[in-house]
């Protein structure tokens, strides 16, 4: 298995480490601008290999040391500035990074399946899409995956953990829509232990506080990166030992709640091929809107951006 990692900042480190922990891959490639900042943490990152149990190879390179790539973990972002208020404020310019790095990314490693965590996710997952829709006149939509609503789901579930005294896994509550703003939760289908989850508005304001947390940490440390590399962990995972767990994560969308041609999360089986199926989670009225007000403000973003 290799796994290559784009964008060695503090997120894209923070990803590489956690995969070396885990015995991931048997081979990772850290891509970075500054080819410097690379190099260290891919030494670090091989010497705290030699206290796991695993064997695996950790380096720096370029755009053609990632050929062959199982998985590629696209990070590279502008810089997000601290004063930021919605992520959709880096789209122009991550679709210009995107755009030099995809196509060679694809000309190396033709069958990767890319995990995006740039933001604005979803309108850069759609983006990426694009890209790899003109090169290869194909729509391989399983195989570009964003981390989405899956940070989100796991920030709300970690509160309602909380709140009920119940393990968070056992919570089998999601996050849908937009990794951002519009962002809901599908409460009137959320369950314990097959008891649905009373829809209070303690409850909606935890989906308030869960969404608000991201910029509270963001304004104080500049980014957020312990969520979103356990999320990426947990989507690899997922398709390296081909586990097929039921993620929330943004993919294409083609029909679902009336929206389509756009990326957005809803639960999807995730293994050894990607996305191996989208679910079609029951929505009640209210958030069949919010899906699609999720749609609206994602084509929003992206047409802005060629206008
Ligand atoms: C997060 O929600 C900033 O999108 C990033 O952690």
């Amino acid at each position: 298995m290799k796994i290559s990692i784009i964008g060695i900042g503090k997120v894209g480190s923070t990803i590489s480490f956690i995969l070396a922990k885990e015995g991931l891959a048997s081979e990772l490639v850290l891509y970075n601008r500054t080819r410097e900042i690379a190099h260290a943490e891919a030494i670090d990152i091989q010497q705290a290999v030699a206290l796991t149990p695993y064997r695996l190879m950790v380096r720096d390179g370029d755009l053609e040391d990632t050929a062959g790539s199982d998985i590629i973990v696209i990070a590279a972002s502008a810089p997000m500035p601290k004063q930021m208020q919605a992520r959709s404020a880096l789209l122009a310019k991550n679709i210009q990074i995107m755009n030099t790095l995809i196509p060679p990314l694809l000309q190396h490693s033709p069958n990767a399946i890319f995990i995006n965590i740039s933001n604005p996710v979803d309108a850069l997952n759609y983006e990426i899409l694009q890209i790899i829709r003109q090169h290869t006149h194909l729509n391989p939509w399983q195989r570009v995956i964003g981390t989405g609503t899956l940070i989100d789901s796991a920030r709300f579930r970690d509160l309602l953990s909380a709140q009920l005294g119940i393990h968070s896994s056992d919570i089998n509550a999601y996050i849908l829509g937009e990794h951002g703003d519009s962002q809901f939760a599908a409460l009137s289908s959320a369950m314990i232990g097959g008891e649905l989850i009373d829809a209070n508005p303690l409850r909606q304001q935890m989906v308030e506080d869960a969404k608000r947390s991201a910029w509270t940490i963001f304004q104080a440390k500049g980014y957020t990166n312990y969520t979103v590399a356990l999320a990426v962990e947990m989507i690899v995972f997922s398709i390296v030992e081909d586990l097929r767990h039921t993620l929330p994560v943004s993919v294409l969308i083609d029909g679902y709640c009336d929206v389509s041609d756009c990326c957005l999360s809803v639960p999807c089986i995730v293994g050894r091929d990607g996305v191996h199926r989208r679910i079609k989670t029951q929505l009640n009225a209210e958030e069949i809107l919010a899906f699609q007000k999720c749609a609206h403000h994602v084509k929003q973003q992206i047409q802005a951006c060629y206008q």
